[in-house]
């Protein structure tokens, strides 16, 4: 592999930035200068240094971002800030969202450029467990849970999967899917009579928050990323 498309990848600045890191020395391969841009490299064995600080191989990456309202899932948009924003300084070739929650929608959204991956969770195969908090318009009661338990029918007659609906209080509750549907939880909660006023996923497969604040976000650890790996097997 070539150096400049290592460090590419790496994304530790822009392809133009890193050809300047070349002109100005910064760059060492098993602790020898380089000044080649083109000079091939095994990733998996020659140690790399930028500014004397080693450069971790690493074929993806994966990001919990906790996604604020106003932010739309995708990867450009002329009206409105993506959830890709927060990414771009990165330089990560191929980063991407792992499906879409709505503009007014907060909370857990997968970041990576394993693509692989990636399409497999939103695949209705899948059968990813993600958990919503939501507060609604008017009281909620057991009547609500019992209609969830047994299966949501939707307005177009789409049918949902038996789900959980948890009520916290008066109009807060907890809502744990397998599915993916466009705008389901909403949809879910209209077919039975209520507007979802607010809406933040809490988890996504086994990733939650953490202590995120809007629009921040923690790489996954090698452990996470095992475990994510897990449901492609
Ligand atoms: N269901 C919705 O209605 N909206 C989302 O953003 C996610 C799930």
């Amino acid at each position: 592999m070539r150096i400049d498309k290592f460090l590419s990848n790496a994304g530790i600045a822009s392809r133009s930035e890193i050809k300047r890191f070349f002109k100005d020395k910064r760059i060492t391969i098993n602790d020898t200068l380089v000044i080649q841009s083109k000079t091939q490299i095994d990733p998996n064995r020659d140690i790399i240094k930028v500014d004397n600080k080693i450069i971790k191989y690493k074929p993806y990456y994966y990001f919990v971002l906790n996604k604020p309202q106003g932010y739309v899932s995708a990867n450009e948009d002329d009206r409105y800030p993506t959830v890709m924003d927060f990414f771009t300084n990165l330089h990560i070739k191929g980063l991407t969202h792992v499906g879409r929650l709505d503009k007014d929608t907060t909370g857990v959204l997968l970041i990576t450029n394993d693509g692989k991956l990636g399409h497999f969770l939103i695949s209705p195969k899948s059968n990813v467990k993600k958990i919503y908090s939501l507060i609604v318009d008017k009281e909620l009661n057991e009547a609500i849970v019992k209609k969830f338990k047994d299966g949501i029918v939707l307005e177009n007659k789409e049918r949902c999967k038996p789900s959980k609906l948890t009520i916290v209080n008066k109009k807060q509750a907890t809502l744990e899917l397998t599915e993916g549907k466009y705008h389901q939880v909403k949809r879910m909660m209209r077919s039975v009579g209520y507007e979802v006023t607010s809406l933040n996923r809490i988890q996504f497969a086994f990733l939650t928050l953490k202590n995120l604040k809007p629009g921040e976000y923690y790489e996954l650890n090698d452990q996470e990323i095992n475990e994510l790996n897990k449901y492609l097997r």
